[in-house]
C-alpha cells in the first residue's frame, strides 16, 4: 500500500504505528488525532526510531482531517476506552458519536479506502460505520477474532507446553463476553486440541479467552491491552498489504451467512487486497450455534440503542 492512516493515537493507535513503520509497510503512515500534539510527537517519536529499525516509511501525525487524503487504508482506533469493570458495550455512545465524525471525514478526505474498525464496542461500530459509508461490505470491516484467537492460542501454548507456532486457533461471534471460542476448529498442528488436553482445561482456556482483554484491564487499572491489538491490526494489513488472502476471523457485515443479514459479527474470512474476498460459513454444531446466536443478539441488542 501506499498510505495507511491511524485516526487515534491511544495506545493502540501508537503502537499499531510503530509495528507497520518497522515493517515498512507503506511509503506514507499518518497518525490523526483531535489532540494535535499527541498524534504530532507520536509521528516524530517514531520517525526518530527508523535509524535504528532501518524503515523509510514517512510518518506525519495531526489533527488535520485533510491528512487522510490518498489513504488506501484507514484504521480507526479512535474513542474511549473501557474503564475496569466496564463492558465494551458500556462505551458504545460515547464512541459512536467518535465513529460519526470519523466517517465523515473519511468520506471527504478518502472516499476510495478500505475502513477497519478497531474502535470498541467494534462489533456494533464496524456495523454502524459500514451503514454510514454505504460502501461495498468487503471495504468496512473490524479487527477482533484475530486478537481473540492469538489470546486462545497463547493460552493453549501455555497449558500444553507446546510451541504457539504450531497453534492454530478459531473465534467468532462478538468481541465480548460472549465471543465463541472454536476448540473443534482449532489444531495443534492438525492435530485435534482435545488430543493435548482434557474438556476441564478446554472450558478454563475458552473462559480466559472470553475475558482476556478485561484481565489486561484488571491488572493494569488505567490501561486496555493494547500490545496484543496492535499486533493483530497489524496481522490484517500484512493481509491486506501483500495479498496474502489469509484465513482470519474478521468483523464482516453478513449477508446470509450463517443464517444472518444486515449484522456484523466475527466470522472466518479470506481477507486480500480488496478486503474481505469471501467469508467462511463453517458448519456449527447445535452448542457453537446457539453459542454464535446469542453473541449476534447482543450485538443486534447494542445496535438498537444506538
Ligand atoms: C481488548 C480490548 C481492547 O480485547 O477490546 O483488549
Amino acid at each position: 500500500m501506499n498510505k495507511i492512516s491511524i485516526v487515534g493515537a491511544g495506545r493502540v493507535g501508537e503502537s499499531t504505528a510503530q509495528i507497520l513503520a518497522q515493517r515498512d509497510v507503506c511509503h506514507d503512515l499518518v497518525l490523526l488525532d483531535v489532540r494535535d500534539g499527541a498524534a504530532a510527537g507520536a509521528a516524530l517519536d517514531i520517525r526518530q526510531s527508523a535509524a535504528a529499525h532501518r524503515f523509510d516509511c514517512r510518518l506525519t501525525g495531526g489533527a488535520d482531517p485533510a491528512l487522510l487524503a490518498g489513504s488506501d487504508l484507514v484504521i480507526v482506533t479512535a474513542g474511549s476506552p473501557r474503564k475496569p469493570g466496564m463492558s465494551r458495550s458500556d462505551v458504545l455512545n460515547v464512541n459512536r458519536a467518535v465513529i460519526d465524525s470519523v466517517v465523515d471525514q473519511v468520506l471527504e478526505h478518502a472516499p476510495d479506502c478500505m475502513l477497519m474498525l478497531v474502535t470498541n464496542p467494534v462489533d456494533v461500530l464496524t456495523w454502524h460505520a459500514w451503514k454510514r459509508t454505504g460502501w461495498d461490505r468487503r471495504r468496512v470491516f473490524g479487527q477482533a477474532g484475530v486478537l481473540d484467537a492469538a489470546r486462545m492460542a497463547s493460552f493453549l501454548a501455555e497449558e500444553t507446553g507446546i510451541s504457539v507456532r504450531d497453534v492454530h486457533t478459531m473465534v467468532i461471534g462478538g468481541h465480548g463476553d460472549s465471543m465463541v471460542p472454536l476448540t473443534r476448529f482449532s489444531t495443534i498442528n492438525g492435530l485435534p486440541v482435545t488430543t493435548f488436553v482434557d474438556e476441564k482445561t478446554i472450558e478454563y482456556i475458552n473462559e480466559k479467552t472470553r475475558h482476556g482483554g478485561a484481565e489486561v484491564l484488571e491488572m493494569r487499572q488505567h490501561s486496555s491491552a493494547y500490545n496484543a491489538p496492535a499486533a493483530a491490526v497489524a496481522t490484517m494489513v500484512d493481509a491486506i498489504n501483500s495479498n496474502r488472502d489469509r484465513l482470519l476471523s474478521c468483523v464482516c457485515v453478513l449477508d446470509g451467512e450463517y443464517g444472518q443479514r444486515d449484522i456484523t459479527a466475527g466470522v472466518p474470512a479470506i481477507l486480500g487486497r480488496e478486503g474481505i474476498r469471501r467469508i467462511i460459513d463453517l458448519p456449527l454444531d447445535e452448542t457453537e450455534r446457539r453459542g454464535f446466536q446469542a453473541s449476534v443478539d447482543s450485538i443486534v441488542n447494542d445496535i438498537k440503542s444506538l
